[in-house]
């Protein structure tokens, strides 16, 4: 029984929770692996900081780059681009697999760190990193290879969902939504990427790369946030049968202006039936609906954010690179064959 040494950078909302289902279940998963799962250390900013769970002293570190170098697997949850750009390139160079929760750095550098992957025959697994505890981005990139997917649309930011819900079901106020949906561990480090629609952008870049096998870029986005949806715009929405929603959608669409097809990715405040599924997704979940030409539609729902939910897809990325350790050959790799145009076209309709 061989065992695999396991990195793990940060130790915040995820990564604290991950460490602690490691550490609880680590004998459970290596029997599903067929080798130990060894944490071997966990590199923080301050290793005397308050965490949300105990992490036993001795793993605490603040030399992430000698971690690296001794580990299989690198779980990288301390978010933002630089650091996490260099170590995951560290990572990857010195042949471990890497797991990510981290759109913001894949949706801006992903390319160059799936081909450097692809060069050395590392492997990148992002589960987490687009609706949080909900599988969507195996289903796009393995399930519906086989398929052609045109529109994926959903909920995609857990703490916009929280607030818009809040103001609407309870009827509070942005700055009391915003400050729980912090303390609950569902906001970004720095709240604004959500409430400001960047989030969702990455996201939406992400899934639409997937989904269309074409490297949308981030800037190609059309961003619009949440922070112009006023408490009287909510509640007029409601008396006229509507709730308002920040989505995310991604589809083909054949370019009026030029004739062209290619693939358009949005993100803004759209006004939602109340008959329509997505209205009945509340707090801080997440919803996406594919629309596939022979599978027809597909609902993915779940957690949207949160630390012990967005622990599941980070396990269940570690548990897929630690089974590629044991067995060997090559990982699932990432296409962009397809190369569609990515049309500027901004918000279609805002309301469905
Ligand atoms: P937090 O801000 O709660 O935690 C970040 C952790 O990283 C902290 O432990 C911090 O150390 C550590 N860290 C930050 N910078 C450094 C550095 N330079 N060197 C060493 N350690 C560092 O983030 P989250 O857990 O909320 O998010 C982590 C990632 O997961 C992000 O990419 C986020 O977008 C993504 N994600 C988050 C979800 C959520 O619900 N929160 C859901 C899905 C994805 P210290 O504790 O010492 O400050
Ligand atoms: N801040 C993000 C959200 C975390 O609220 O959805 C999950 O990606």
């Amino acid at each position: 029984y061989r065992n695999l040494r396991i990195a793990l950078l940060g130790a915040g909302s995820v990564g604290s929770q991950v460490a602690r289902l490691l550490l609880e279940h680590g004998d459970e998963l290596a029997a599903r692996v067929g080798a130990g799962l060894e944490l071997i250390g966990v590199a923080v900013r301050d290793v005397d900081a308050p965490r949300d769970t105990a992490i036993p002293k001795h793993l605490l570190t603040t030399d992430a780059v000698t971690l690296i170098q001794s580990a299989d697997i690198v779980i990288e949850l301390m978010g933002g681009i630089q650091p996490a750009r260099d170590y995951i390139t560290l990572a990857i160079n010195s042949g471990a697999d890497v797991v990510t929760g981290n759109k913001a750095l894949l949706a801006t550098h992903g390319p160059e760190l799936f081909a450097l992957a692809d060069q050395v025959g590392a492997q990148l697994y992002y589960e987490a990193a687009a609706g949080g505890a909900i599988p969507i981005i195996r289903p796009l990139r393995d399930s519906l290879a086989g398929d052609r997917v045109n529109r994926v649309m959903g909920i995609v930011n857990g703490t916009t969902n929280f607030i818009l819900d809040r103001m609407d079901v309870e009827g509070d106020s942005f700055e009391n939504a915003l400050a729980v949906a912090t303390r609950l561990g569902y906001a970004e480090a720095d709240p604004t990427a959500d409430v400001g629609g960047f989030d969702a952008a990455q996201k939406a870049a992400i899934l639409a790369s997937l989904a269309f096998h074409t490297a949308v870029p981030v800037e190609a986005v059309h961003r619009e946030g949440m922070t112009t949806v006023t408490a009287k715009q909510v509640e007029a929405a409601a008396k006229a049968g509507f709730v308002v929603k920040l989505l995310a959608i991604c589809e083909r669409l054949v370019d009026p202006a030029t004739g062209v097809e290619g693939v358009v990715a949005r993100v803004h405040p759209a006004l939602i039936s109340r008959r329509h599924p997505l209205a009945a997704v509340h707090d801080a979940k997440n919803a996406v609906f594919v629309q596939a030409e022979a599978a027809g539609d597909l609902m993915f729902y779940g957690a949207g954010a949160g630390g012990t939910e967005t622990a599941s897809a980070v396990l269940g990325d570690l548990v897929s690179a630690a089974r590629r350790h044991v067995a060997g050959g090559p990982g699932v790799g990432e296409s962009t064959h397809a190369n569609l145009p990515v049309l500027g076209i901004g918000a279609v309709t805002t309301r469905y």
